[in-house]
């Protein structure tokens, strides 16, 4: 697997990606609880809340999900994961998240932190990777497109706001043997 931490330096200043562990539960909630609630629509549940954020981190340990944070002047700025199912028959699929503060999107980490969870999870060994979104987000969507994914499905009024408005939920896969790993944005190096 791949080694953290990593610094990863932006025009606005480096950030440091790092593997997610307990110690982050109040950071983390302090992001999330920012997050706007339409960009958290493509997760299964909702990551404000403390509780799932506990069952995230219980996961973590479990070892079904890696996470990874993008920390900028010691804030997180920014999440990704990559969710595996060890005991089903999707053993070799790993599903990879991404979610950047607003205050800080269009400097690059969204991209940056999307090409590291994907360099991570090829590290990982396994063989199928998949990334859902809310199909307004051309910007991931565009991101997860130049790393080899391709749309697989579109799955309708999947998702229901808190507004009980329905939004369309956009499902990309790729299967890893099929793409040539292409290189991050920026220079990430790791620290030991
Ligand atoms: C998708 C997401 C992670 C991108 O984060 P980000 O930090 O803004 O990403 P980047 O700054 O690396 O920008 C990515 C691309 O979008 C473009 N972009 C960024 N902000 C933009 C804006 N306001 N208008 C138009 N394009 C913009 C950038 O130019 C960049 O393209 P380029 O590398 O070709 O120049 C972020 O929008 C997000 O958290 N979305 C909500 C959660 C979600 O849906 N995640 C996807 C599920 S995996």
């Amino acid at each position: 697997m791949r080694s953290y931490p990593r610094r990863v330096n932006f025009e606005s200043g480096d950030v440091e990606f790092r593997l997610m562990g307990a110690a982050d539960e109040a950071a983390t909630l302090k992001f999330a609880k920012a997050l706007a609630v339409h960009d958290m629509l493509f997760l299964p549940r909702n990551i404000s809340e403390q509780k799932v954020l506990l069952a995230w981190i219980k996961e973590i340990e479990r070892g079904s999900i890696v996470s990874l944070l993008a920390v900028k002047d010691d804030a997180v700025v920014g999440c990704g994961a990559i969710v595996r199912d060890p005991m089903s028959w999707s053993a070799h699929v790993g599903e990879i998240r991404t979610v950047i503060a607003s205050h800080v999107r269009g400097t690059g980490i969204g991209r940056a932190l999307s090409n590291e969870a994907f360099d991570l999870a090829l590290s990982m060994g396994l063989e199928r990777l998949t990334v859902q979104m809310t199909s307004d987000q051309t910007r991931a969507i565009a991101i997860f497109e130049a790393l080899g994914f391709r749309v697989e499905a579109l799955l309708r009024d999947q998702v229901k706001d808190l507004q009980g408005k329905t939004h369309d939920i956009v499902v990309l896969g790729v299967n890893v043997s099929e793409v040539q790993k292409l290189e991050p944005n920026g220079s990430s190096s790791a620290i030991d």
